[in-house]
């Protein structure tokens, strides 16, 4: 299945000589369950076009449709809600309430749709993403690591089908950066939710089942790995770290 399918989509900033094409009518699309990583230079318009594919940003041409659904046709407060509902962003510089504790944080999105906690999930989020001593902590007091790692536990606790990350390891140190990688991993293997990862970092890249080159706003390459579900169970599931999550993993609608 498809999860997103972008056709001829663009994005330009300022006009005449100063004319920036951030995203210049690229058609892509995403098949659900997979990791997919968008790799290039920076100012190459990866960030502007994840935030067209997530429902953030509308594109001056084209259409993206996720789940079926056309975003950009959609009334906004009705693309707010689906976005709410079926996508997780997971931004560079984390955008998290200063003035909320990590708990407050992480339920925030789900307040703000009136829908419930799910409680086991989080439990398990915490534990998984090592913020149980820390759900009272305000995002100042905790590390770039941890700040991350909060933003991660939000995008993930609405359950997205779609969970978006704009080059996650970019903030961070190189070992919180390995443990996220491996949460993500794991996460995927767990859940089946469908990644699509900016990065520069190769280690990323590495672990994407797919790589889409952006150059000046357009896609200059593709890869395929191979399938790689035959790695499911290799180094980081014995590692402890996700020793808690529950064994029978949870249904993707
Ligand atoms: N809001 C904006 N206003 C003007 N120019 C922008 C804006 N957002 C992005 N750009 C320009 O679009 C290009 C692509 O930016 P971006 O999508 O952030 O690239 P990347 O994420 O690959 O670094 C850059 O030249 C950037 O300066
Ligand atoms: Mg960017």
């Amino acid at each position: 299945m498809r999860i997103v399918e972008a056709e001829g989509i663009s994005k330009y900033y300022g006009e005449g000589e100063a004319l920036v094409k951030s995203v210049d009518q690229v058609s892509l699309s995403i098949q659900a369950h997979r990791i997919t990583a968008i790799v290039g230079k920076s100012g190459s318009g990866k960030t502007t076009l994840l935030h067209m594919l997530g429902g953030l940003e509308p594109p001056d041409a084209g259409t993206v449709r996720v789940l079926g659904r056309s975003l950009y046709e959609l009334p906004d407060s009705r693309r707010t809600k689906f976005r709410r509902e079926h996508i997780g962003f997971i931004f560079q510089k984390f955008q998290l309430i200063p003035e909320l504790t990590v708990r407050q944080n992480i339920r925030l999105p789900l307040e703000t749709a009136g829908k419930k906690v799910d409680r086991e999930l989080e439990a398990e989020l915490l534990a998984l993403l090592d913020l149980e001593d820390r759900v009272n902590f305000y995002p100042h007091q905790l590390s770039g690591g941890g700040q991350q790692r909060t933003a991660i536990a939000r995008a993930l606790l609405v359950k997205p089908e779609l969970v978006l990350a704009d080059e996650p390891t970019g903030n961070i140190d190189q070992e919180a950066g390995a443990a996220l990688l491996d949460f993500i991993r794991e996460s995927h293997r767990r859940f089946g939710q469908t990644f699509v990862v900016v990065t520069h970092d190769p280690e990323v890249a590495a672990m994407a089942h797919r790589k889409i080159w952006i150059r000046d706003g357009r896609i200059s390459q593709e890869t395929e790995q191979e399938d790689r579900s035959g790695e499911e169970g290799e180094s980081e599931a014995d590692s402890g770290l996700f020793r808690e999550f529950p064994a029978e993993g949870r249904e993707v609608p």
